[in-house]
């Protein structure tokens, strides 16, 4: 499972990338609106900082809209992911897209039949959603995740899963034990996934020890 930064934040995508292990960026219209800035731009920005796949979200909501709006967002740079919500509309955007060779995200993703479809449709990515289900107490990795794992797996289909909508450790363990292909995640959660007790306190005491013989 790889990581990828789910935000729009610059100064945290900046923090992240140096960390070494964040091979990608989703941002979402929620996440870009609450940094205030002009959407072209941070896109742009998020490209200069990062290697790995950026993916932006269609605001259209006419599938032939979608498709405009998706082509102009992948002229962006090489490295871009369009993001297509899992509807009618956005499946009809992502065949064509598919078609003309542009990599795109079915997003908003609740359930294995919609992830088939998606996958259907040409889709590079379906982007379930483990926290949203989990909030309204379903299973989001328990049955989701497994299921849309199962589907692929049983039909042989290449659409890579990223998990989205993680909210803490557990999430992320529960979607790396279920053989998703990307986890992404926010800055806090990822930083938490490093943090252990012991790892501090061992660490305090191996210093603690390291002075007392520097000193005898
Ligand atoms: C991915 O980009 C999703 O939009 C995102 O993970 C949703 O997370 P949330 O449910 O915490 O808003």
């Amino acid at each position: 499972m790889r990581f990828y930064l789910d935000t729009a934040n610059i100064d945290d995508i900046e923090k992240a990338a140096k960390l070494g292990i964040i091979e990608g960026v989703t941002t979402n219209p929620s996440l870009i609106a609450k940094e205030g800035m002009d959407f072209e731009e941070v896109i742009k920005t998020i490209n200069t900082l990062v290697d790995g796949f950026v993916f932006a979200e269609v605001t259209a909501l006419d599938p032939e809209e979608m498709v405009e709006e998706g082509l102009k967002l992948n002229e962006l740079s090489d490295k871009m992911i369009i993001k297509l919500p899992c509807n009618w509309a956005g499946i009809q955007a992502c065949k064509i897209l598919s078609n003309k060779g542009v990599k795109v995200a079915v997003t908003l993703v609740f359930s294995a039949n919609q992830a088939l479809i998606a996958a259907r449709a040409g889709a590079y990515f379906v982007a379930p959603f483990v926290g949203r289900l989990n909030d309204i107490s379903q299973d989001g990795v328990g049955t989701l995740i497994k299921d849309i794992r199962e589907i692929f797996m049983v039909n042989k289909i290449k659409t890579k899963i990223v998990a989205a909508s993680l909210r803490n450790q557990m999430d992320v363990l529960n979607c790396a034990k279920a053989g998703v292909d990307v986890a992404t995640i926010p800055y806090q959660t990822l930083l938490g996934l490093l943090n252990h007790p012991l790892t501090d306190a061992g660490l305090a005491k191996f210093m603690k020890d390291w002075d007392s013989m520097k000193n005898k």
